[in-house]
């Protein structure tokens, strides 16, 4: 249990784009430092980006970024929001909504499948989303 305690904090207020910047960069010399291949760098910062890109854009709300890592074990990003929640989450994970939507939709559903868990908790009252990546390729039961 001793080990489990080597861990890696960060967290930031998601309020301007000029927050997003400072986020990005932030995540970006963390995974530099951590042992994941460059796939999954690239799925962890994408994911980051499209997560707090929606506090901005949907969410009529400033939010707050938080990234943990657990040292060769895993990294978590939690995203929280106290805007309008996520109407139709289950359509969007699904990809029905694509059907009849202008936008690409591609954030929340391509942040699911890059990432090893997805986990959304959404309500009128705002939005927590927590993104999960294990160090190894673990082979995860819920996929
Ligand atoms: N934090 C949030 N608060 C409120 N609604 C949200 C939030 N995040 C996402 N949504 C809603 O979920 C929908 C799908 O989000 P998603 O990121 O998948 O697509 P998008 O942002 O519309 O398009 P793209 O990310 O491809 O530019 C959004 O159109 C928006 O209605
Ligand atoms: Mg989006």
């Amino acid at each position: 249990m001793k080990e489990l305690k080597s861990s890696t904090e960060f967290k930031h207020r998601i309020e301007t784009d000029q927050d997003i910047q400072i986020i990005l960069l932030s995540v970006r010399s963390m995974l530099n430092k951590f042992p994941f291949s460059d796939t999954d760098k690239q799925s962890i910062h994408v994911c980051s980006s499209e997560l707090i890109r929606n506090v901005l854009k949907h969410s009529g709300s400033i939010g707050e970024f938080h990234s943990y890592f657990l040292k060769d074990l895993c990294i978590i990003i939690r995203v929280i929001d106290k805007g309008k929640g996520i109407e139709n989450v289950e359509e969007i994970l699904n990809g029905d909504n694509l059907k009849h939507s202008s936008s690409l939709g591609l954030g929340l559903l391509g942040s699911s499948r890059l990432m090893d868990e997805l986990l959304i908790n959404t309500s009128e009252k705002g939005t927590e989303i927590v993104a999960m990546k294990w160090v190894t390729p673990l082979i995860s039961l819920s996929k």
